[in-house]
């Protein structure tokens, strides 16, 4: 079984995955870190984010086993793996790794943005995970306080509200529910309640389609 959950940032799309890949014993990917390795190297090396030849160069060598989620997860990384995920070539270089991982025997769940649209828009669950950027900034602000980074509310809600401009307005694989990916709107649901919303989601399509 594959399982496509997409959403903008901070809308607890990575928490549904990892909690959905671990009831089913399915291997998990969250491709907003490949995103983010790109841009993180090329942040690290001093470099120009729009530089195309540069960024596909990451693209093709990342090493999943090297990632430092921790470091990745950081608040500006985002910023900059918005910026390296509009370039198309960015995205043909990571399509492959992505669609194998979807792709192996038994299945997998990955995260992300085109998921359902353009990495395995023949996965058997689709779930499109939102809610209001006020809601998603409020998340995100506490994530990243319990980090220690310092920042404010307003700081975080015009970082998400500008990536989801981008993510969603740029040509290639917008940001974009599939059409035939269930909705799921978490704005004022908690955690638990939105991961029985999404168990309840999955095993509705489980027995429509007689797995
Ligand atoms: O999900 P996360 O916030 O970690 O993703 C970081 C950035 O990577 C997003 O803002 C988005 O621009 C990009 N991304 C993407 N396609 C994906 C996953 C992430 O464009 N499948």
């Amino acid at each position: 079984m594959i399982v496509a959950i997409d959403g903008p940032a901070a809308s607890g799309k990575g928490t549904l995955a990892k909690r959905v890949a671990q009831h089913y014993g399915l291997p998990h990917l969250d491709t907003g870190l490949l995103y983010r390795a790109v841009g993180a190297a090329r942040l690290g090396a001093g470099g120009d984010l729009d530089d195309v030849a540069a960024a596909v160069a990451v693209a093709r060598t990342l090493d999943l086993a090297a990632f430092d989620e921790e470091a990745l997860k950081a608040g500006p990384v985002g910023e900059g793996a918005s910026r390296v995920a509009a370039i198309p070539e960015v995205r043909s270089a990571l399509l492959k790794l992505q669609q194998d991982f979807a792709r192996q025997p038994g299945g997998a769940v990955l995260d992300g943005r085109d998921i359902g649209t353009v990495i395995a828009p023949d996965a058997e669950v689709k779930i499109f995970v939102t809610a209001t950027p006020e809601a998603r900034a409020e998340r995100r602000l506490r994530e990243l306080l319990e980090r220690g980074e310092s920042v404010t509310l307003i700081e975080v809600l015009a970082d998400i509200r500008r990536r989801d401009e981008r993510d969603a307005g740029r040509g290639a694989a917008p940001l974009k529910r599939a059409p035939d990916a269930a909705l799921l709107d978490n704005t004022h649901l908690d955690k638990e309640m939105s991961w029985l919303e999404a168990l309840a989601i999955v095993e509705r399509r489980r027995a429509e389609i007689g797995l």
